[in-house]
């Protein structure tokens, strides 16, 4: 869990660097129909979380450094007996105040009203643009309502800052209490994908094993994934962001499973590739090989100081000439990396930031230079290779393998961290995992 005092934290940053004669305005998510009168789970808006701990939608929070009466301010739902018995408990203005530390609440309602006050007498707006168009409106028509009343001695913000900027440059260095709980959501993906590793066999079906998983998850403690599971079976696996998760899965074809839980917020990470029936084929094994080789020698890379690209390179450079010794593609390994003739087999990057949300914020290039690793950063590492069926000049004897090995790595102070390292990726460690199964089945 992350603390009370490290949300404090968190906006006394922002403000520090917001300047006084600021304001911050950025409101949650919002609930969102799924049918009819039913919602989707609520998940809160990351940015707001980041700086509230707030679970609840329709509310909105104002940072105003450097106000005598509280700097830190939330619109939020009032209380409400009815509304509760029907949807839920609700924090209310006391709840808002005595449970995440405003300093001020008022109810969500009041906002039309208040909002213009407090953006009175400040320079700048800090505020993320673009987001939700209804809420852009309401900032400009409280502007306005100010820029009415300039005669009568109103001084409204003249200038309008774009929020994500610096807020997303705070979210990309994990504290120690972030580190710690997405270490722990990396330890029940992975468990989870060990729980799917020993299950499967041949004549389950892929939801099957996305049950499996999502049980796992629900029984450490983790209510959702932090995406949809990938439980992609044979040549399924060849469509990066397969999610139907419906066949069968089949004797003799590998399982990609790309799944991970999102757990305080925080979401996690994993794929893995293993023989549906516990025993990689002879071309499976060689192009697995290849990946694994790939995805250990890019996690080696991924170096602070080093470029963010410098996985992605390695992988790239490895994957190419693993291609070139299983005769898929034929030349000067150089070459052909500098020419992309990976990109039929290898078509997206080795990997992204992690944190609040699976592809987490922060740029990725400074002045268009990729980024430099430093310590606090989590990334992941996802070298794969898919030879889909039909796939012009590819002998058919790699048709419909696909595969995908991805952790989650932490940039320390002179190395890194694999944080999802207790999920076996090693050919024989995965045999062996799954060996009880092959011996029961004959
Ligand atoms: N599961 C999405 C990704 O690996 O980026
Ligand atoms: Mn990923
Ligand atoms: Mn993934």
């Amino acid at each position: 869990m992350i603390s009370r005092a490290e949300f404090a934290r968190r906006r006394r940053e922002l403000m520090d660097l917001m300047g006084n004669n600021s304001i911050a305005i950025l409101p949650s998510a919002k609930e969102v129909v799924r049918s009819r009168d039913t919602d989707y789970l609520f998940r809160q808006d990351s940015d707001f979380y980041y700086l509230t701990g707030f679970p609840e939608p329709d509310a909105v929070l104002v940072l105003l450094p450097g106000r005598e009466h509280g700097e830190y301010v939330i619109f939020c739902r009032e209380k409400d007996l009815k509304m509760e018995t029907w949807h839920g408990r609700r924090e209310g203005q006391v709840g808002a105040k005595k449970n995440y530390g405003c300093n001020d609440a008022f109810p969500i309602d009041d906002i039309d009203e208040i909002l213009p006050g407090l953006m009175e007498g400040r320079d700048r707006i800090y505020y993320e643009f673009g987001n939700h168009t209804d809420f852009d409106n309401s900032i400009m028509g409280w502007v306005n309502t100010l820029r009415a009343q300039v005669k009568k001695g109103a001084h409204p913000p003249g200038e309008l800052i774009d929020l994500s900027h610096i807020l997303h440059d705070m979210r990309l260095i994990k504290s120690k209490a972030e580190i710690r709980v997405m270490q722990k959501a990396a330890e029940i993906s992975a468990n989870a994908h060990i729980a799917a590793m020993k299950r499967c066999q041949p004549g389950l079906n892929e939801l099957q094993i996305e049950g499996e998983l999502k049980y796992s998850f629900a029984n450490q403690g983790a209510r959702t994934e932090a995406y949809n599971s990938i439980v992609a079976g044979g040549e399924n696996a060849c469509i990066l962001h397969y999610v139907e998760n419906n066949c069968e899965l089949k004797d003799g074809d590998l399982l990609l499973i790309d799944a991970g839980c999102e757990l305080d917020g925080y979401a996690s990470d994993i794929s893995r590739t293993f023989p549906v029936n516990g025993k990689f084929t002879k071309e499976q094994k060689q192009a697995y090989e290849w990946v694994l080789k790939a995805n250990k020698e890019a996690i080696k890379s991924a170096k602070p100081g080093k470029p963010w690209s410098a996985p992605h390179d390695t992988a790239v450079r490895i994957l190419t000439k693993g291609l070139v010794e299983m005769g898929i593609l034929e030349g000067d390994v150089d070459q052909l990396v500098e020419e992309e003739a990976y990109k039929p087999f290898y078509m997206h990057k080795t990997g992204h930031w992690i944190g609040l949300d699976v592809h987490d914020v922060g740029d990725y290039l400074q002045d268009k230079d990729p980024r430099e690793l430093s310590e606090g950063m989590i990334l992941t590492v996802e070298p794969g290779l898919y030879f889909a069926p039909k796939t012009k000049g590819l002998d058919k004897k790699w048709w419909g393998i696909g595969i995908r090995v991805e952790d989650d790595i932490l940039i320390t102070k002179r190395s890194n961290r694999i944080l999802t390292k207790t999920v076996p990726k090693e050919v024989d460690e995965i045999e062996a995992l799954m060996k009880p199964k092959r011996r029961r089945k004959s």
